[in-house]
């Protein structure tokens, strides 16, 4: 069976990371139909537009994404690509594996992280409703719904369900926000009194920060709202190494973009400096959100073998190789 998947290489590093990966995923066999879309500055420099019509009509057919970075232009009234996409296309769950990879010397590298994020991706503060209400009292507008909490529960529960995930923390401040984080946590626990199987716990967002850097190897599976998942998701991604590492995936009920959760990194841009491990590590979740199991398993421990044995790193990760060096270091043992 032929996959299609619309390919956004994106800006900066975004076009050298997304050639390596495909490169990788296409050592694994899958067939894969890839329609490559502009959208960023090279968008806007191309065709006037950010994020132009065309990759909302391919990812309209293809229903999934791989998405490099992409830069946003500060000032001028341009409003976010991710956060379009994520409206648009109802993406309403951020979905952030963050593990060890062996070999990679980071401050936690003695201790075993495996931990699932699950950010609530469309409301919270970024609904974005901001108003001043009198010369220097400006309010801004925290919106959580039953409805959004709910479906983030239940995304969370089901993957811990399937995944074989045994404890699920919610994460909230509820002691103060009372009402909204408050429906937050009855959601979760209304959702997690279906899954008995699954331990549920709760922690207020100031404790679990402490806790992850602590003892990071104690949690499991993660949900939270909107903004302590932006904030914590990062935290964790510097348990494992940092953003150039982790993967990420936007996914809604019909939808899914896979993408790396780093910049454009304009300062290494076009001198085939860039780490591609999110980027292929998000096609690893892509590979398995298509049904593609056993190649997205090949093409991660073909990663991790490149990882244990040190000697194809890029310079990011202490390592002496090139984008195409790892790449094809990854590539040799993805066709086993
Ligand atoms: P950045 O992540 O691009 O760079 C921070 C540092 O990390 C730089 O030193 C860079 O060289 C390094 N780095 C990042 N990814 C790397 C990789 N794969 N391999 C090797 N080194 C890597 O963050 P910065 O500088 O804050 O943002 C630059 C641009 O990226 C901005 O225009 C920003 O809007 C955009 N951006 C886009 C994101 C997205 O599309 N998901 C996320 C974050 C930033």
């Amino acid at each position: 069976m032929t996959h299609q998947v619309t390919l956004i290489p994106g800006d900066g590093i975004g076009p050298e990371v997304a050639d390596a990966t495909v490169r990788a995923v296409t050592a694994t066999g899958v067939e894969i139909e890839w329609e490559r879309v502009e959208a960023g500055v090279n968008a806007l420099e191309e065709y006037g537009e950010l994020l132009p019509s065309e990759v909302f009509a391919s990812l309209e057919m293809s229903r999934v994404g791989l998405k490099g970075p992409t830069a946003t232009p500060i000032g001028g009234g341009h409003q976010s690509i991710n956060v379009q996409l994520r409206k648009k296309l109802g993406l309403y769950t951020n979905f952030r594996p963050v593990r060890m990879l062996p070999g990679l010397k980071t401050r936690f590298h003695d201790v075993a992280v495996n931990l699932a994020i699950f950010r609530e991706n469309t409301e919270d503060l970024y609904a974005g409703l901001e108003h001043e209400i009198v010369p220097g009292v400006v309010e801004s507008l925290k919106i959580i719904t039953q409805n959004a909490s709910m479906r983030i529960a239940r995304a969370a529960f089901e993957y811990a369900h399937r995944e074989g995930r045994c404890k699920v923390t919610a994460i909230h401040k509820a002691n103060i926000m009372k009402l909204s984080d408050g429906l937050f946590l009855k959601c979760c626990r209304e959702v997690a009194a279906g899954f008995p199987a699954i331990q549920y716990t709760e922690l207020i967002v100031d404790n679990a920060c402490m806790q992850l850097v602590m003892r990071p190897e104690t949690f499991d599976l993660l949900v939270m709202p909107n903004l302590y998942g932006d904030i914590i998701s990062d935290l964790c991604a510097g348990l494992v190494g940092g953003l150039g590492i982790v993967p990420g995936a936007n996914m809604g009920d019909h939808h899914a973009i896979f993408e790396a959760v780093h910049g454009t990194a304009p300062d290494i841009a076009g001198k085939g400096l860039a780490n591609p491990t999110a980027l292929m590590q998000s096609a690893v979740l892509m590979l398995a959100h298509l049904g593609e199991r056993e190649a997205s398993v090949r093409l991660q421990s073909a990663i991790e073998r490149v990882y244990a044995e040190g000697k194809h790193l890029t310079g990011d990760v202490g390592g002496p190789a090139s984008t195409d060096e790892f790449t094809d270091a990854v590539i040799s043992y993805t066709q086993g």
